[in-house]
């Protein structure tokens, strides 16, 4: 296992449609492991293929609750696609590691039932609420190169945007 660089805004990759997988073979099993020990390396709950600069259907997850010594319970999913959302919404505050230290509230289907391929290449459904089910549509969003900066005011992703790239500027140097 190898824990992967994590890609940051403004980078292009992070806007890119990821592409679909075909098979899931050893190598993909490998890359999935990878992308658990990132996410957790990091730390964060969520992470997508792209964010490690691969564009395609892939991401992991763990919303075990930590502060309540819940277990660690990371899930993959291979091209996961949301067939139902509840009507009914809740807000979250999120954040990104490719935003590291920006966070804002989103509002978001507060359910929503995910079909997927699991690591075994078996088609798996899940039903996902409370804080996972915000974290799997962020990750979802990032297989479409959506960020949720995109939820906010055009006013605040532009401020956002501009510091990102003005560190970039600075990192250059
Ligand atoms: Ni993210």
């Amino acid at each position: 296992m190898a824990v992967k660089e994590i890609i940051k805004i403004p980078d292009p990759v992070l806007r890119e449609m990821c592409g679909e997988i075909a098979d899931v073979t050893p190598e993909l099993n490998v890359l999935m492991d990878d992308m658990l020990e990132t996410m957790y390396d990091a730390p964060g709950i969520g992470l997508a293929a792209p964010q490690i600069n691969i564009p395609i259907r892939l991401i992991v997850m763990d919303a075990a609750k930590r502060e309540e010594e819940e277990k660690p319970n990371p899930i993959i999913m291979v091209n996961p696609v949301i067939i139902s959302a509840s009507d009914e919404r809740s807000l979250y505050e999120e954040g990104c590691l490719s935003i590291p230290d920006y966070y804002a509230e989103v509002e978001r289907p507060a359910a929503v039932n995910v079909a997927y391929i699991d690591r075994h290449g078996k088609m798996q459904e899940m039903v996902c609420e409370d804080l996972l089910a915000t974290v799997v549509q962020h990750e979802i969003d990032h297989l479409n190169g959506k960020l949720f900066i995109d939820y906010l005011s055009k006013l605040r992703r532009d401020r956002v945007i501009k510091k990102f790239a003005k560190a970039k500027k600075t990192d250059a140097l």
